[in-house]
Parts: structure tokens; sequence; C-alpha cells
């Protein structure tokens, strides 16, 4: 089958950069993104590409080039479903907040929308690609939806998880490690398989195209996440014990790295992993196996998470410890709040929760972040529903400049590992702040000795 034409329902942090670049690299194929956010829809159409609703490096280059020629946003989901051959659905899939499975199970409301609007606008058939990330066995719900409202029309449903980590969104697209495409054996599943193949040819080599059944595919995206976050909640459990015992987590890390078996990537202690994506699909993933009796295979994984929260905590813990017991009326300065560099998303980022707990002990806190404004900050906290609105815009100030963030500070935590933050003028900074004055650098990547040596009180993670 020939694809002339691509829709995406979800223009969030996912479906907007994988349509710019497929958009980029099937000059052939119309892409139109869509989503029911107006604002999010205005923003990428906005003229101005700095004011594009996603910060990710070189994102904006290749939307400006695509749009208006075959790239397109828009809030009319069902002119665009209704003129698409491949559907993506890359909405939000965020853990439940309500009713069974509450704070654990994938909230599948805005996906079962999408199948539901898809069934009722299509007039030929569809193939509609998963592209969010769901529970094993999703695929059958969508598969049932759209057979039983659906106009006789023949829908195949495929599995393609994305892998991309934010901050290298543009260059993980690019470049990925694989791409996964899990369809139905039937003959008709496999000709969906390799539409979609197709349209990834156009960039993406057949080595790394990898096709799988639909479950396998689901649950391979549950499964890396999983891993991921393991490795990060396993060096951050030895962090803990490297502060005890005179070790250097990051020395270990180095020295089990280079085992080829373990590798270097995902072994870098720090105040906890933060995003939209692992604590809820390790959630997810405990819920799941829960849900089929596997009570051991979901409290290991449960582990991690709890690992997880500990590590925040105990950065917390830390800095209120190491300031004589009390921050009442410290002036704490938070360099980052995004949940990792290069990426203005701040879902999840352990800063929200190293905040609260500090101004649960009555500190003032001063942000900066190069690409997070004081309105998100606010919005952030205000959803943990900790303390009245009005009481965390009493605690929270957030800064343009890092040097006045930092001015009069008792104490700098490091909570985003931004490149420019090892540049700055850690004099100045040190000259400026109450004495003795501490850094709590919870990403380990300024160098303590040189801190050390202008006068300042360093921690890092793990050593
Ligand atoms: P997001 O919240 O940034 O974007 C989702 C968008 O979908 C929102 O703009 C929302 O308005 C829109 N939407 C919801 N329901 C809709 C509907 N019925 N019609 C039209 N639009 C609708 O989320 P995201 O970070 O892009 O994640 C999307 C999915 O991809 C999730 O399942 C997530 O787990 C998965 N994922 C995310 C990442 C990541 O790095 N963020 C990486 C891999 C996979
Ligand atoms: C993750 C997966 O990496 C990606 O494949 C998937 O598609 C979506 O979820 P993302 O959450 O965007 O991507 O970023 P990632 O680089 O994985 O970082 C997640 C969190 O872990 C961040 O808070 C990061 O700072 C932290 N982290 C990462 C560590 O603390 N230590 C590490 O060694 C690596």
């Amino acid at each position: 089958m020939k694809i002339t034409k691509i829709c995406c329902i979800g223009a969030g942090y996912v479906g907007g950069p994988t349509m710019a670049v497929i958009a980029q690299k099937c000059p052939q194929i119309e892409v139109t993104v869509v989503d029911l956010n107006e604002e999010r829809i205005a923003a990428w159409n906005d003229e101005n590409i700095d004011n594009i609703p996603i910060y990710e490096p070189g994102l904006g280059k290749i939307v400006a080039e695509g749009r208006g020629r075959n790239l397109f946003f828009s809030t009319d989901v069902e002119k665009a479903i209704d003129e698409a051959q491949i559907i993506f659905i890359s909405v939000n899939t965020p853990t439940k907040t309500y009713g069974k499975g509450k704070g654990m199970a994938a909230d599948l409301k805005y996906i079962e929308l999408c199948a539901r609007q898809i069934a009722s606008v299509a007039k030929d058939n569809k193939i509609v690609v998963e592209k969010s990330t769901l529970p094993v066995r999703t695929a059958e719900a969508i598969k049932s939806i759209l057979d039983h409202t659906g106009n006789g029309v023949q829908f195949q449903i495929l599995s393609n998880p994305e892998f991309l980590a934010e901050g290298t969104a543009v260059q993980d697209l690019l470049n990925p490690d694989r791409i996964l495409i899990g369809g139905d054996p039937s003959e008709e599943g496999q000709k969906a398989i390799q539409a979609l193949v197709g349209v990834y040819s156009n960039w993406v080599t057949a080595d790394k195209i990898l096709t799988t059944n639909v479950w396998s595919s689901e649950l391979s995206k549950l499964t890396a996440n999983a891993f991921l976050a393991q490795r990060i909640s396993s060096i951050n459990a030895m962090s803990e014990l490297c502060e005890k015992t005179g070790a250097d987590v990051n020395e270990v890390a180095k020295a089990i790295g280079m085992d080829s078996r373990i590798g270097p990537k995902f072994l870098k202690a720090s105040v906890g992993f933060g995003g939209s994506c692992f604590q809820k699909d390790i959630l997810n993933l405990v819920y799941i196996a829960k849900s089929y009796g596997l009570n051991e295979v979901a409290d290991y994984w449960e582990q991690v998470i709890i690992m997880n929260d500990h590590q925040k905590r105990r950065f917390s813990n830390n800095i209120v410890q190491t300031l004589y017991n009390t921050v009442s009326d410290k002036k704490i300065c938070f360099l980052g709040w995004a949940f990792k560099k290069d990426t203005n998303d701040t879902r999840e980022s352990a800063a929200i929760y190293v905040a609260d707990d500090l101004i649960n002990e009555h500190a003032k806190i001063a942000v900066y972040d190069p690409k997070v404004s004081r309105k998100k900050v606010l919005a952030d906290l205000d959803c943990l529903e900790t303390r009245t609105v009005s009481a965390n815009a009493a605690s929270v100030v957030s800064f343009d400049d890092p040097y006045e963030a930092c001015a009069n500070a008792h104490a700098v935590a490091v909570l985003t590992e931004w490149d420019e933050f090892i540049q700055y003028d850690w004099q100045k900074i040190y000259d400026a702040m109450q004495k003795p004055a501490f850094v709590f650098d919870g990403r380990n990547i300024l160098d303590g000795p040189t801190l050390e040596a202008i006068g300042f009180v360093y921690q890092g993670i793990g050593s």
C-alpha cells in the first residue's frame, strides 16, 4: 500500500517530535498532528519558532522546515482521521487518579476516546497505530471498540512504541536503536506491518526494524522502561551505601560499567529519576502483574519505585540535617527544575518533591531553570495539593538570573544536570551567599574539590 497521508492524535512530547521527523524524512507523505488542546496547537503553529510548546534541541529547525509543506498541526481531529491511511494514537496515558487501580494502572480513557472517534469517523480501511505506551493487550480493547462501533470498515491495529528520551528526542528519532512494530499474524496484519515498515524505511535500515506480535511489542515498551529505571534505582541504592562506607559511587559506576555485560549507560547516581514515563510505566507493570496474581513479580518491580522515592526524600532530609536541623526561613536555591537537562518538561521531576519537603520545613525556595517558567514551578507544587496555592506562592520565587537566585542563599541544590551550571562563576556565587555556604549536588556534575577550595561545603550523591 502506498502511504500518502498520516495523522497523529496527540501533539505532545511524543506526537510532535515524532511526526516532525517523519514529515522531514518522508516528503511524499502529508503528516497532520491533531490535538484537542487549542492552545498547544496554536503554539505549534506560532510564527515564532521559539514559541513551539516543546523545547528539544534541533526540533525548532525541523518543524520550521516542514510546517505548511507536508507537516500540519490542527484541532480538526475528525478531518485528519477521515483523510489518513495510518492513524497514530499518541495521547497521554497517565496513572489513574480514581477508581479501580487508582495510583497504579494506566488511565486509558483518552485512548478509548480516540478509538471511538476513529470508529465513528472512518469511512475506509485504516491502520491504527498505538504510539502511546499501553498495558499489554490494550490492542484487544481498541480492536473491539473499532469492530463494534465502526461502519463495516476494516481496521488493523499495530503497536509501535516510542523509545525516544526527552532532551535527545530529535537525535533518537533520526538514529533510533530500533523500531519496534507489533501486528497481527494474519495476512492483513502483515500487510499493515509492511506499510508502516515502508514509512520508517525512508531513513531507518532494515536491520533496525523489528517486527513482532502485538503483545510482545506492547510489553517490550514497559519492560525497556522498567529495566532502565531499575539500573538507576540500583546505582542509587549503592550511593547510600557508598556514603556510609567511604566508597565513591562515581568510581563504582565506572568500575562496573566497564564490564561489557553491564555497560556504562544509565548508571549515574542522582537525586532520583523523574519524567512522565518511568514511574507511570513501572506502576502499570506492577498493576498488570498483580492482576494476574503474580505478586512476587509485582513486588520485585515495585521496589524500583520505592527506592526512587527514598532517594528523593533522602536528599531533602540531608539538606535539613546538614543545615543544623532547621531550614526554617532559610533561602535554598534550586538550580534546575526540569526532570533532566535539555527539556522544559517537569513531569515527576525530583525537584518538585524535594521542594515540597523543604517547604514543609518552612524553607524559602528560589528557583532558576533555563527553560521552566515560574508559572510552571507553582503549578507543579499546586498539583501536589500539600498546601494552599497562596502558601506555595509565598514559599517559592523564580529568577531569570542564576546569580540573583543564589544571592543570600544558605544552600544551593543542583536538581537538573544543565550544562551551563558547570560553567558558572562559582566564586561569585560563593561571595554572595550566606556562610557557611553549602552545595548539594543532586546530579554529581560539579567539581567538589574546586568548590571546596573556594570555601563551599560540598556534598554530592554517593560520596
Ligand atoms: P503529552 O501529554 O505531552 O501529549 C498528549 C497529548 O494528547 C496532549 O496534548 C493531549 O491534549 C492530547 N490528547 C489527549 N486526548 C486526546 C484526544 N482524545 N484527541 C486529541 N488529542 C488528545 O504526552 P506525551 O509525553 O507525548 O506521551 C504520549 C504517550 O507516549 C504516553 O503514552 C507516554 O507514556 C508515551 N511516551 C512518552 C515519552 C516521553 O518521553 N514523553 C516517550 C515514549 C513514550
Ligand atoms: C525514558 C526512556 O529513556 C525512553 O526510552 C522512553 O521512551 C521514555 O522514558 P525520559 O524519561 O525522557 O526517557 O529520559 P531518561 O533519559 O530516560 O531519564 C529519565 C530520568 O532518569 C531523568 O530524571 C534522568 O535525569 C534520570 N537518570 C537517567 C538518572 O538519574 N541517571 C541515569 O543514569 C540516567
